[in-house]
This record gives C-alpha cells, structure tokens and sequence, in this order.
C-alpha cells in the first residue's frame, strides 16, 4: 500500500492519532480522492476557501456519505435541519434562530455554568479517581444545554443516548454497521416524538426557555414551522453538547500530556480565553465536514464537477504550518495577543454555516478551565491509551479515567 492509501485508511479508522496521517496526506498534496469518490481538501487555505465559498453546498452531499440510506424513509423520520441546507432556506431559518438564541441568551447563562462547573469539580475532587467523560464532559454541556432548551432534567439520560446516537449517525456508511444505521433511525424517531409532545406542552403553556423562544419567534410575518421547529430543537440539543463533550475531554487531556502547559495556565490564569481556541484548534471535536460543488470549478490546481463531494479536513488544516508556526506543540498563548492573534482556526467551521452555539461552547469551557486552574492542582490521566468513541466526524473520547487533587 503506497503512503498517502495507507494514510487515508488510518484517517478514517484509527482514532487516537488523525494527526499523523493527516500531516502525510497534506505534506503529499493539497487534494486526494478516496476510494468512495470523496476528495480530501488538507490545506488551511482551501478548506477556508471551500467553507465560505457561495458555490459550495451543504445540502447535496448526503447521497455520497450515505448512499445505503434511502433519501425519503430518512426525510420522514428526520426533516433536514438548516445546518444541511443552502440559501435562501438556510439564511431565512438561521435568521429566525438567531432572533431567539441571542448572544444575550448566552451570556445569561454564566451563572448558572458557574454553579453547575463548582458542582462538578467538588464531586471530583471528592471522587480523586473518577472518568473525566461521566463526571464533568458529559453532564456540563448536556445539562446548560437541556435546560436552555427547556428540557426537564428527568429526560437528559434519554435524549443523551439518542444524541450519541445520531451523532455517530454522521459518519459515512462504510464505516457503520447495520446495527448504527438501525440505532440512528430509532433515535431520529424517539427524537421527534418526544420534541413534538414537548412543543405542544410549551405552546399550550410557554416558559422562559429557548423552545417557548422559538415557538414565539417571528420575523416580519415570517415563522418557524412545526417541523422546523422540531429540527432546529433536535439540532441544537445534540450540536450542542455531543460537540462540546469532547472540547472538554481531548482538550483537558491535551492538557495532561503537556504539563508545562497546564503549569503555565495555572500559574497565568488570563491565559485561559487562549487555551480554549488553543485547544479547539489542536484536537478539534469536529473533525471534518463535507460540502458538494454547486458547479465546475477548480480549488489548489484540482478541477470539480458538478457534484463533486469533498471532505473538509479540519484535523489537517489546524495543523498547516504556513498558518500556525510549529502546529504540533500545543501553546495556550497562541491566542493571547489580540493584536496579532494566530490565524483563526476552523474548529467552529467558517462561512455561513459558522457555529451558531461558539459563544456558548467557549464560555462553558472558559468557566470549567478557569475553575479547574484555581483548585486543582494534580491533574493526571490513569492510563496512557485512553478509549475513543468509534465515530470519525464528531470524533472523543469514550472514557477517560483521571486523577484530580
Ligand atoms: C466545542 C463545541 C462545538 C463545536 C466544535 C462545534 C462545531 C460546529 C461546526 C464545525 C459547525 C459547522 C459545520 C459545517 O460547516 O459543516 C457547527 C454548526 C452549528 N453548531 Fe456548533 N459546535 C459546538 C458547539 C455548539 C453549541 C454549544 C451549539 C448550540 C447550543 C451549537 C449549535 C450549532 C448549530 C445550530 C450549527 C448550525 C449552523 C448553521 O448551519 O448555520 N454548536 N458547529
């Protein structure tokens, strides 16, 4: 097998290192065509290019990653959500979003981040040995996001499951076996029974929460449907923490392998808004996204078709170094300095589809870093080959037992 063939294959089959054959695949060249007809983009340059190109889609791949999945059988049990759509359908429902998930949304939830973080590091450090993933990744995001949705606390185990579920859904077909296809499509089900029952429950009665929010929006006439509604609530609950979850475990591991990091962000707390892009951009919890061309066009000397499907290599492009100087070392002050911060990296994406939850994401992982450095002093992995979760695009770690003191 020639390098960049056995690079691709450990790309999309090992888990704990995407870095290394990424590296090969980008230093071989800027574009490589996989066995399913994907090309692979590894540059920073032409991923940014293809993220906020208008002629690139991100309603048109999906045959090409799922083609076992019949297109109508999954539109039933999941209408696609604005994240899988084009303008103009893209702008007006991102538009209605963003009228009820605000900035100001978000920034209300810092208190209440603040509790739920001290919460969490207590029972740590009243545990000493405990799995990072259980304790604190898991039930920080999924617990703000809940209960800015409006999610009653006794449904967070079921919608977390249903979330892994259809996070790993994500993935191209080779890669799944009969069995995630068939969790994926029960999991799209339960979530749509279970948000419509929900919706109604806050139309009869609205609370102070984002899905009365959204219930109520309106923009110049202009509203959010039934089905729109139940995919924007299913998109943001598990966007917004199966994404977050493995911020917070890869990057406190990132963390623990690279101690005089860690030492230095105890001893220069300020420096803890610049770890978090640090860490977005070293082991970024989106690996890589894809998008189809909308016509014939050439990107780093390739020509396209119509229809070409390529694969936006995040994991290569946070690592290019004509962007970030010596890109394998992890340096929380890379972002410190505002007035020549690093390049931006592309964990969040860039262009239209730029996360809607990035505010949100940031400030969970602010609050839980910045507590973690003021009281914790031993942060240690128990073991050296800590297990990742089988997906390939949302990709984390399954468990993570640590030491805290
Ligand atoms: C560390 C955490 C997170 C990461 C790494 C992340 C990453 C991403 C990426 C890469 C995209 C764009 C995908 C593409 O271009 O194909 C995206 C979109 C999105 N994210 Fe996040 N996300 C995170 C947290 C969140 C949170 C907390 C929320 C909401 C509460 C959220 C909601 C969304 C939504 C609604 C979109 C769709 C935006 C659009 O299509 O216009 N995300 N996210």
């Amino acid at each position: 097998m020639d390098a960049v063939t056995q690079a691709m294959a450990d790309l999309f089959v090992r888990r704990a290192d995407p870095y290394t054959p990424a590296r090969t695949l980008r230093e071989a060249g800027p574009v490589h065509r996989t066995p399913i007809g994907l090309h692979l983009i590894t540059r920073y340059a032409d991923c940014a290019t293809v993220l906020q190109g208008n002629d690139w889609s991100h309603a048109d791949e999906a045959g090409q990653l799922h083609p076992s999945v019949d297109p109508e059988r999954a539109a039933e049990e999941m209408p696609t959500s604005f994240l899988w759509m084009d303008p103009p359908d893209h702008t007006r429902l991102r538009g209605l979003v963003s009228k009820a998930f605000t900035p100001r949304t978000v920034a209300e939830l810092r208190p209440r981040i603040e509790a739920l973080v001290t919460e969490l590091v207590d029972r740590a450090l009243a545990a000493g040995e405990f799995d990072l993933v259980e304790l604190i990744a898991y039930p920080l995001p999924l617990t703000i996001v809940c209960e800015l949705i409006g999610v009653p606390a006794a449904d967070h185990k079921a919608v977390q499951t249903w979330s892994q579920d259809l996070a790993r859904g994500f993935d191209p077909d080779v890669l799944m076996t009969p069995e995630t296809h068939e969790a994926r499509s029960t999991a799209a089900r339960e979530f749509m029974r279970y948000f419509r029952a929900l919706i109604d429950a806050r139309r009869a009665e609205p609370r102070d929460d984002l899905l009365s929010a959204l219930a109520a929006v309106e923009d110049r006439g202009d509203v959010l449907t039934e089905t729109e509604l139940l995919t924007t609530c299913v998109t943001t609950l598990v966007a917004g923490h199966e994404t977050t979850v493995n911020l917070v475990a890869n990057g406190l591991l990132a963390l623990m392998r690279n101690a005089d990091q860690w030492e230095l962000l105890r001893a220069h707390p300020e420096y803890v808004p610049s770890a978090v892009n640090e860490l977005l951009r070293f082991d970024p919890p989106v690996q890589m996204t894809t998008r189809s061309a909308k016509k014939p066009m050439t990107v780093a000397g390739h020509d396209f078709a119509e229809g070409d499907g390529v694969v936006v290599l995040v994991n290569s492009g946070n690592r290019d170094p004509e962007v970030f100087p010596d890109p394998d070392r992890l340096d929380v002050t890379r972002y410190h300095d505002r007035r020549d911060p690093a390049a931006r990296h592309l964990a969040f994406s860039l262009g239209i589809h730029y996360c809607l939850g990035a505010p949100l994401a940031l400030l969970e992982m602010e609050v839980l870093l910045a507590e973690l450095v003021r009281r914790v002093t031993v942060m240690e992995p128990l073991t050296d080959e800590p297990q990742y979760k089988a997906n390939l695009i949302v990709r984390g770690l399954s468990a993570l037992p640590v030491r805290f003191a």
